[in-house]
């Protein structure tokens, strides 16, 4: 084990550093299980707690932006997460008062509601989920992961309160972004430098292939069951757009030009006064700074463009005479070998280490292209796990053969919504939250996540 992981929780590590992040389980592989649950968890807990470590009492209850909840929400929720799922569904044990259950309930409050509910303070909230973490450690000591019982065979549903809190980080990290003023200055070494990557663009051969998964033990309902899935040959770009390229679109008068884009992408642009990606400010000359957790800095022109919506991407796609690429291709893209073999990540099955792929906090940015050339597809794409999630065109929906479990609330009600689905995580996501067959879903117009794209088009 990495004992790394293992010390605990130190508040003098230096500001919004997180803690050291290690792959993703392979469990078939972890000799004893529970200590591969206790380590994970506690490094999920390590990681939220440091990135609000930083954060003023004050800017923990405020709420920054309506479209996000309270970060002590956010904290609270995780808690109370894992106490239903963890004491109540695994043991029938309780740790808080049910009381929590309806203000922790993302169903029952909506993110606008949530700062005027009843809500624990810092201080509560931090020992509330302190309390519910020890009781989760007893009863995890104790109980048998019966691999006849579905929602512990394998862990299961302990992976799913892992990721869970994993993917509030990411939400958090998204509201610290939104944060006014120069409050959060994440300290973060720089990501590797970028490479040439060879072609633009590669052909992908057509027909059917595995899509989804039944392997992956602690994949969601949504990635499930595996099924063939068919795709006409494409092409698809070898590395995410640019800040350059996207710059380029800007200059041309993308944003202007009705003709790239949609009906509804025309409207939102309009109404929204889209002039360029969120966190972009014009500089004179045609040149643009991006402000990063409250701080100018120039534009990184290598990087990938981050912070745009899917209508901004569906746009530029447009422009540069292309399409985004469905869900499908994307996956193929990612993780089918030519001979037909799928594998769990583009590199191959093992679990990403620091040079696969931008993922957990690393950096606390996205890396340039081509900065990970041992993370490449077996049809020669860069990056398409990390650094920014990448929209693709296809809407949130169910895999033929999909059941729900542990809850329909998970997946299931999102289904037949106005959500897309964005694939490959960002910088800002947990090695164990992210596979080839993740699917994560936004509303079309929502940019504060770390968004990208690549495009693709018909061969
Ligand atoms: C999969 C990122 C869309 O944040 O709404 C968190 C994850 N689900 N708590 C979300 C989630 C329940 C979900 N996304
Ligand atoms: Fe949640």
């Amino acid at each position: 084990m990495d004992d790394q992981l293992i010390r605990p929780y130190d508040p003098a590590r230096p500001a919004g550093r997180p803690a050291a992040t290690r792959a993703a389980p392979d469990l078939t592989a972890a000799t004893d299980l529970k200590e591969e649950v206790a380590t994970r968890l506690d490094a999920a807990r390590r990681n939220s707690l440091a990135l609000l470590d930083p954060v003023a009492d004050d800017d923990l209850v405020r709420q920054h932006s309506p479209i996000m909840s309270p970060l002590v929400w956010d904290l609270a929720h995780v808690g109370n997460y894992e106490e239903l799922w963890l004491l109540e569904a695994v043991a029938g044990l309780r740790a808080g008062p049910v009381t929590l259950d309806d203000i922790y309930d993302a169903f029952r409050h909506p993110r606008s509601e949530r700062p005027s509910l009843d809500l624990l303070g810092p201080s509560e909230a931090r020992s509330y989920i302190a309390t519910v973490r020890s009781k989760v450690l007893d009863v995890l000591d104790r109980v048998e992961l019966d691999p006849e019982r579905q929602l512990v065979a394998n862990a299961y549903v302990y992976g799913m309160v892992v990721q869970h809190e994993h993917q509030h980080d990411e939400t958090m990290l998204a509201t610290l972004s939104l944060m006014e003023g120069e409050g959060y200055r994440p300290s973060a070494p720089p990501p590797p430098p970028g490479h040439p990557v060879g072609p633009a663009e590669v052909r992908v051969d057509g027909g059917t292939f595995t899509m989804g998964t039944d392997l992956e033990v602690w994949a969601y309902d949504n990635e499930r069951p595996a099924h063939q899935a068919e795709v006409a040959p494409f092409w698809i770009d070898t590395t995410p757009v640019t800040n350059a390229a996207y710059q380029q679109f800007i200059a041309a008068g993308g944003y202007r030009d009705r003709r790239f884009w949609s009906e509804r992408g025309w409207a939102h642009r309009t109404k929204a006064g889209l002039v360029a990606p969120q966190f972009w400010q014009p500089e004179g000359g045609g040149g643009w700074s991006r402000v990063r957790y409250g701080f100018r800095e120039e534009l990184a022109p290598d990087e990938p463009v981050m912070n745009v919506c899917f209508f901004e991407a569906e746009a530029y796609a447009r422009w540069a005479g292309k399409r985004l690429p469905t869900e499908a291709e994307w996956e193929k893209a990612a993780s089918i070998e030519p001979g037909g073999r799928k594998r769990r990540y583009p590199w191959g099955d093992e679990a990403p280490t620091d040079a696969h792929a931008n993922l957990g906090q690393r950096h606390f940015r996205p890396a340039p292209t081509g900065a990970y050339p041992a993370g490449v597809s077996p049809w020669g794409c860069h990056q398409m796990i990390g650094d920014v999630w990448e929209w693709t065109s296809s809407p949130f929906e169910a895999y033929p053969g999909y059941a729900w479990f542990p809850y329909p609330e998970y997946s299931q009600v999102f289904f037949g919504g106005d959500f897309k689905v964005l694939r490959g995580g960002s910088w800002a996501t947990n090695p164990t939250a992210i596979r080839a067959t993740f699917r994560n879903w936004d509303l079309p117009i929502r940019r504060q996540i770390f968004s990208g794209f690549r495009c693709a088009r018909d061969a």
